[in-house]
């Protein structure tokens, strides 16, 4: 989490300022996730290797109307170029879908931002079209891509469970962190 927060690009990407935090604000940061887990708005996740407790990204869902939702998500630098992000969006999207009756999944990057929308497109998301200008960064317009994934879609084509390449810097099997049950009750999906 510290050396996520400290990536210039991750900063860029989600919109705050690279800072070299303190343990009390890793800490405060991860009350504000139990937090918004209770409330069930915007639920986040620790990626990590499956038996491992450091994390190495982030991703999250910020629950909107209607059954839809928004994902955002971030993988460390050390952790890039491994699946982890296609592999824990995925499976956010089935927990999504599955416990949480949610009918579409949204997603959007900067256009120029290749490897999250190579990250959308390996977790079976759909590009709907770019929104011009839809976004202001250093006095400046840029465009953005939506993309989405429905309930109804077909799942990508890998399993996100499958054993990652252990010839890789950090080896392990990535994916967000089991989802704890502080959901009221299982959703059921209705389409
Ligand atoms: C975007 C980001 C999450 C990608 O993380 P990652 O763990 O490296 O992604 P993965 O390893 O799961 O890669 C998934 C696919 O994207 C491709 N990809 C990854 N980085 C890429 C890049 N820089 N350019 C082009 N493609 C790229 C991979 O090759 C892979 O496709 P493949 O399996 O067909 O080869 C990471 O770069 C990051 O945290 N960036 C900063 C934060 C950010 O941009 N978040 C997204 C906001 S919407």
């Amino acid at each position: 989490m510290l050396v996520g927060d400290r990536d210039p690009e991750t900063a860029r990407r989600l919109g705050w300022a690279p800072e070299d935090p303190s343990a009390e604000k890793a800490q405060a940061y991860v009350a504000q996730c139990a937090e918004r887990w209770r409330n069930a708005d915007r639920v986040p996740w620790a990626v990590r290797e499956q038996e491992q407790s450091i994390a190495l990204g982030h991703v999250e869902l910020n629950m909107g109307n209607e059954r839809r939702a928004r994902v955002s998500f971030s993988t460390y630098p050390p952790a890039r170029g491994r699946g982890l992000a296609a592999r824990a969006v995925d499976l956010v999207c089935v927990f999504a879908f599955d416990e949480l009756c949610i009918a579409r999944v949204q997603l959007l990057t900067d256009a120029d931002n290749l490897a999250s929308r190579a990250v959308a497109a390996k977790a079976g998301f759909a590009i709907e079209g770019i929104l011009r200008d839809y976004a202001e960064r250093g006095g400046k317009r840029h465009d953005t891509v939506l993309h989405s994934r429905l309930s109804t879609d077909p799942p990508p084509n890998f399993d996100p469970l499958a054993p990652l390449d252990r010839s890789q810097p950090t080896a392990g099997d990535g994916g967000p962190s089991t989802p704890q049950s502080r959901w009221p009750a299982k959703a059921k999906r209705t389409r």
